[in-house]
């Protein structure tokens, strides 16, 4: 082949080109040992003397052009769609990357938040206070009397710390079942206590109703606090029931405060959340740190009021425990009932996010499983 042929050829060949591999392809064609252009160049001894010097200069000259439409190209390539790292390595740019995995809230944590705000613009303070208790914030100090069935073992889980020492409420947590063989090992010390020295022992708080003891005791009234948190209770678990679960607890001391404020303040909580068209019922109950005490129900958020599966037929959801702050809770805090009042409310985001979301099992909220979160 003439060095004319030989362009001709590489301009139809280059044309072609879409990848690197295929520029080295080219590269060895053309330029390598046993290349086009390297046999024309070996094949000029051949030709007369005369038109040797001719030849071989377009020959050279069709070298070097070819080496740089070559590299050329290969630049285009490159930064089109490659970045070349080294020789070797290259990195296609246009590839859509692996998106790092993000988190996002727990629907019972946004839950929680929405409440808060909700009370942060009518001036609650938010507080959260700790979940190892003494049991007089937990029992004794709410007015609940020292033979309260809640406070049986049954119930309560009891903390192997030191009641007076209040600083080490994260030692370790003993799960106290009298008779009952502790599998685990690192409990190794066997709690046998009787019923009446519970008093002395630390708690794993089983509301936040402590909250008003803690604050209570700390801060001079008036005051409108929220606190919500995690709570246990020694519970046989199933699709209604954990025994780590969540409260929030909301309460208000001031002048002149009574039941009216409470209702108008939790009308505003869930017409907030479910809409305006929300309505909420008192029925007397029975709490020891509020009296008069209301178990509240809220019109069911999905039936509105009409009766369906989610309410049981009533058009009511039963969702939380209320009342007036007993006079006896306000005296142990060394507040005046004859001067404050206050009111108190106390409800389950778990069992209201349930709700929100149609879940029928409270346990899938906290079983760790991703594919049920992503779900919400
Ligand atoms: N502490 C109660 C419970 O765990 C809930 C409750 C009821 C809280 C009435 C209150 C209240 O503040 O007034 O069942």
């Amino acid at each position: 082949m003439n060095h004319n042929q030989i362009k001709t050829e590489f301009q139809g060949d280059i044309a072609k080109i879409t990848s690197v591999e295929e520029i080295n392809n080219l590269r060895v064609k053309y330029l390598g040992r046993k290349g086009v252009v390297t046999l024309a160049l070996r094949e000029l001894g051949k030709l007369p003397q005369t038109e040797r010097p001719k030849a071989g200069k377009a020959l050279n000259q069709l070298q070097a052009e070819i080496r740089n439409e070559l590299s050329k190209k290969q630049k285009e390539l490159s930064t089109d769609k490659f970045r070349a790292i080294g020789e070797t390595e290259k990195i296609d740019i246009t590839v859509p990357g692996i998106a790092p995995e993000r988190g996002s809230l727990h629907p019972v944590g946004v839950l929680i938040s929405e409440m808060e705000d909700i009370f942060r613009r009518l001036g609650y303070s938010i507080v959260r206070t700790r979940e190892v208790e003494d049991d007089w914030h937990n029992f004794e100090g709410l007015n609940v009397p020292a033979d309260h069935p809640a406070k049986d073992m049954w119930d309560t889980f009891y903390v192997n710390t030191d009641s007076a020492d209040n600083s080490r409420h994260t030692g370790r947590v003993h799960l106290s079942t009298p008779g009952e063989d502790l599998a685990d090992e690192r409990y190794e010390e066997e709690l046998e206590i009787e019923k009446g020295e519970l008093a002395g022992l630390n708690l794993l708080r089983t509301h936040t109703s402590t909250a008003q003891t803690r604050i209570m005791e700390e801060f001079k009234p008036p005051m409108k606090v929220i606190s919500s948190g995690r709570v246990y209770r020694y519970e046989a678990e199933d699709a209604t029931h954990l025994s780590v679960f969540h409260q929030l607890e909301g309460f208000a001391v001031d002048k002149n405060l009574t039941m009216a404020d409470l209702k108008g303040t939790l009308t505003h909580l869930f017409q907030s959340l479910f809409g305006s068209d929300i309505k909420i019922r008192f029925r007397p109950s029975f709490f020891p740190f509020t009296e008069p005490s209301a178990e509240v129900d809220v019109t069911c958020i999905f039936c509105k009021g009409k009766g369906c599966k989610s309410c049981g037929g009533a058009g009511w959801l039963e969702l939380l425990g209320a009342g007036m702050i007993h006079p006896n809770v306000l005296r142990n805090m060394k507040i005046d009932p004859a001067v404050w009042q206050g009111f108190a409310f106390g409800m389950g985001p778990d069992r209201i996010a349930m709700l929100r979301h149609g879940v029928d099992d409270v346990r899938q909220f906290f079983s760790g499983d991703l594919r049920f979160l992503r779900q919400l």
